[in-house]
């Protein structure tokens, strides 16, 4: 594979999780259940049936994976706080118990020398606020930098790396819109609507860990893809303009003082509730951008389909994960190279990266899984361009550290680097996961010659 030493000194090396994808445990200590665990347990909402119920037992399990983050020679982990663990209710009674479990994780990753990367939201809203209305509504925002006040009140003396929202496309446009994430709505008014208190639930984080935490790094962590028209038609090329809008422009144009892109609010047709200041807290300077990159999207017009009238075309390359989403590598390097040029971000991570693939396991236990090793490879050498022509490419987060319950998809598909037998809960590390971890050590070495 390419050089990698364009990755500067300091380069974080990290894993990433979520909170609901793999802890199960999900009435332990005062947990209250979140919108997941609603949408999981309806039928028919997530392949097999399948729940976050015991997902990777992380909850009871977390020394045990704490030690396979230092057998792979982390720097950093980013996981994800679960709202209903702290906040159950989202009525600003706190639930100490739940803090205390990011706590005592907090304590034994600093403990272990590796770097905790907490994400305040992905994506499990306590579901007795979505019985308030959830993210269509104010109060939702409101409640959510309570909560972040309560979390950074407790870790901010130790945690220095924030992320305020995970994707917060998939909450709105997946959750909202398309319907097929939690909730499950289809509703174009209440997705946009969401869309904008996700963001003013963001500055309202952000406020609160600058008020709690002196000297925090925070950030907010984007999904993007690069976007291609499926023809030179005029009507596709509208189309790509469109998909950029509201794949991509609708999340970083708020974000970074640019306004929301207003040929997309008109496309949408739906009124953004601002009020006054509401702006100024959305657009809070920032100390880091995330980038989450799975695959590059080619579009063609779709008139008839639902807005923003675009259809995703099957990626062209060769090669396909298991979701099947294309593997496309190039399409890292030009986002992290947009992000630097056109949108002057101070600093970036790779908060995500990763692939599903159809794993086997040998006759002697071990996770063979080439594919996985190539993308992880590929992408890595991307990020490595991408540095060498001047991104401020500071980490990187490979998606995921552990198979885990991959939302609609339910645990079938694979993106751990770490295997998780869900019957037993034994945990493999997979030759990509070795993989990953001599690439760690070979670049520490070089960078320290
Ligand atoms: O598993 C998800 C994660 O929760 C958010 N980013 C994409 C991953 C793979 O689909």
């Amino acid at each position: 594979m390419n050089d990698l030493s364009a990755l500067p000194d300091g380069f974080v090396w990290g894993a990433a999780t979520a909170a609901y994808q793999i802890e199960g445990s999900v009435d332990a200590d005062g947990r209250a259940p979140s919108i997941w665990d609603t949408f999981s347990h309806t039928p028919g909402r997530v392949a097999g049936g399948d729940t976050g119920d015991t997902a990777c037992d992380h909850y009871r399990r977390w020394p045990e994976d704490l030690a396979l983050m230092g057998r792979l020679g982390l720097d950093a982990y980013r996981f994800s706080i679960a709202w209903p663990r702290v906040v159950p209710q989202a009525d600003g009674r706190v639930n100490g118990a739940g803090l205390d479990f990011y706590d005592r994780l907090v304590d034994r990753l600093l403990e272990a020398g590796i770097t905790p990367f907490p994400t305040l939201y992905h994506w499990d809203l306590p579901q007795a606020q979505q019985d308030r209305g959830g993210w269509p509504e104010r109060s939702t925002a409101l409640r959510f930098g309570e909560y972040a006040a309560v979390v950074a009140e407790r870790l901010g003396d130790r945690v220095t790396n924030w992320a305020t929202l995970n994707e917060p496309l998939c909450s709105a446009w997946i959750g909202h819109l398309d319907g097929v994430m939690a909730p499950g709505w289809q509703d174009l008014t209440a997705a946009v609507r969401a869309s904008y208190h996700l963001h003013l639930g963001h500055g309202l984080a952000v406020r609160a860990l600058r008020e709690h935490v002196p000297g925090a790094q925070i950030g907010i962590v984007n999904n993007l893809s690069t976007i291609r028209p499926g023809s030179d038609r005029p009507a596709d090329l509208a189309a790509a303009r469109r998909a950029d809008g509201h794949v991509n422009r609708w999340w970083l144009d708020p974000v970074l003082g640019r306004g929301y892109p207003q040929d997309m609010v008109d496309l949408y047709g739906v009124r953004l509730p601002v009020q006054e200041g509401d702006m100024e807290l959305i657009s809070a300077p920032l100390d880091w951008l995330g980038l989450n990159y799975y695959f590059r999207q080619i579009v063609a017009d779709d008139p008839a389909g639902p807005v923003p009238y675009f259809r995703q075309l099957p990626g062209p390359g060769p090669e396909h994960t298991a979701m099947p989403w294309e593997v496309h590598a190039p399409g890292i390097e030009e986002l992290l190279l947009r992000l630097t040029k056109e949108y002057g971000a101070p600093k970036l991570y790779v908060t995500e990266n990763g692939a599903a693939y159809r794993d086997t396991v040998a006759a002697d236990g071990s996770v063979h899984d080439p594919e996985r090793t190539a993308y992880l490879e590929q992408h890595l050498a991307a990020c490595a361009a991408a540095a060498a022509q001047g991104a401020p490419l500071a980490g990187y987060f490979a998606w995921s550290l552990l198979d885990n319950f991959e939302w609609a998809y339910g645990y079938d598909k694979r993106f751990g680097l770490i295997r998780v037998d869900y019957e037993t809960q034994r945990r493999t590390v997979k030759s990509s996961g070795h993989r990953y971890a001599e690439l760690i050590r070979a670049h520490r070495a070089r960078r320290a010659r």
